[in-house]
């Protein structure tokens, strides 16, 4: 079996690609290396030892996408490539919805002339905008989002499920992912985002390693516990873990599914900063800082829809999501940069 695997040089998708590959998948991986490089895939094969076709282009590129269902066998997708910077998305919406949506579009065009209607969408927590419940089952309604990346996860997600009304042919697994984070084991591959980071894990790694002085915690004075904001982190390789059970699913011909890719834990960005640093021995200063707009204050899953139904269930906790997130960081200090 053979899964095409957009957004393959990426965090996820490389980590995708090593573990489809250990599990004896053919993988042929599509990245236009907007916000990759492709030694991750150089070090997938090195850690397997196995081979992966690598094509260079863009999934709206119709000529690249044709080229690739012409030439491979391809049995599944595992579609992760998109824009995912929030931020960027609320200076640059019409690239952001061009690149998600019309990219989705195309490459749903072209995998079902060629035949190919089995996929797995990267969703996101964030198309619950803020939860009209907690923990957040698949059932709590799709919410109001407060930025163009997450409009266009909600509307890609509203594609599919149009498409597969239209036509039950297509077999498709939607996953709503929390917060992913941590890398593999080998400290060969991990999350390598360019300029200074806008999600935490990565900021608190750099801050660790001396790169920037101090994290700044956005906002002590919301609802919970600590007073700082709630999420629901997951080791990556647990919730590549999921995709793997997922193309389970879609091999028994499904039809459309979703669900939540977490955990089930909320965890406090303070109490993430706690665990860092004993899991690693590293200091991480912080000063607390204002509110960021357009968050909320908790956000974790029910993840219990997927145990029932895929078998899965995270295994990793919060100690070895940073240990290894360090290890990856400490390891390749510039990411994939050369020193
Ligand atoms: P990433 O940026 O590391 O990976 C995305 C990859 O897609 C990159 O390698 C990029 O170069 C590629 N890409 C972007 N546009 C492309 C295009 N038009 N054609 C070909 N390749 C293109 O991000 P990631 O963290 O690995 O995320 C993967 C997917 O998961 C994304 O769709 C993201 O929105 C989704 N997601 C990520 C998170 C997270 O916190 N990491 C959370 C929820 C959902
Ligand atoms: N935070 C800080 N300081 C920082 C960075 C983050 O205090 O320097 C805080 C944020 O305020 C938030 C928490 O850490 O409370 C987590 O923030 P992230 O940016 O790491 O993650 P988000 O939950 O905001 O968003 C992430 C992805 C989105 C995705 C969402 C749900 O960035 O793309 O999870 O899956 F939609």
């Amino acid at each position: 079996m053979n899964v095409l695997v957009t957004g393959g040089a990426g965090y996820l998708g490389s980590h995708a690609c090593l573990k489809l590959l250990e599990e004896g998948y053919g993988v042929v991986a599509l990245d236009n290396l907007a916000n990759s490089n492709s030694k991750s895939l150089e070090r997938v094969q090195k850690i397997t030892g196995k081979t992966l076709k690598f094509y260079e282009g863009d999934i709206l590129d119709r000529e690249v996408l044709g080229r690739i269902f012409s030439e491979q066998k391809i049995d599944f997708c595992i579609h992760f490539a998109g824009l995912k910077a929030v931020g960027e998305s609320v200076q640059k919406p019409w690239e952001y919805y061009n690149n998600n949506i019309t990219g989705t579009l195309t490459l749903l065009d072209e995998m079902r002339k060629a035949g190919v209607k089995n996929i797995i969408f990267s969703s996101s927590a964030t198309v619950y905008g803020d939860p009209a419940q907690i923990p957040i089952t698949e059932e709590c309604p799709k919410g109001s989002c407060t930025n163009p990346y997450g409009w266009t996860k909600s509307m890609i997600e509203q594609i599919l499920m149009d498409m597969y009304k239209a036509d039950n042919e297509w077999n498709i697994v939607i996953l709503r992912y929390f917060n992913p984070v941590g890398a593999h084991q080998s400290a060969l591959i991990g999350e390598d985002p360019k300029g200074i980071p806008n999600n935490l894990m990565p900021y608190v790694t750099q801050v660790a390693l001396g790169r920037l002085p101090q994290l700044g915690v956005f906002g002590g004075d919301y609802d919970t516990p600590d007073g700082t904001c709630i999420r629901d982190y997951i080791h990556v390789l647990d919730l590549i873990d999921g995709h793997v059970k997922a193309i389970k699913k879609l091999e028994d011909n499904s039809g459309l599914s979703i669900y939540n890719l977490g955990t089930g834990h909320g965890v406090s960005v303070l109490e993430l900063v706690e665990n860092f640093i004993k899991a690693t021995g590293v200091d991480v200063p912080y000063v607390m800082k204002d509110r960021r707009a357009g968050d909320i204050p908790v956000c974790y899953s029910d993840p219990s829809k997927a145990e029932r139904e895929l078998g899965w269930k995270a295994q990793y906790g919060v100690f070895e999501m940073c240990r290894d997130a360090w290890n990856w960081q400490m390891k390749n200090p510039k990411g994939y940069e050369e020193e």
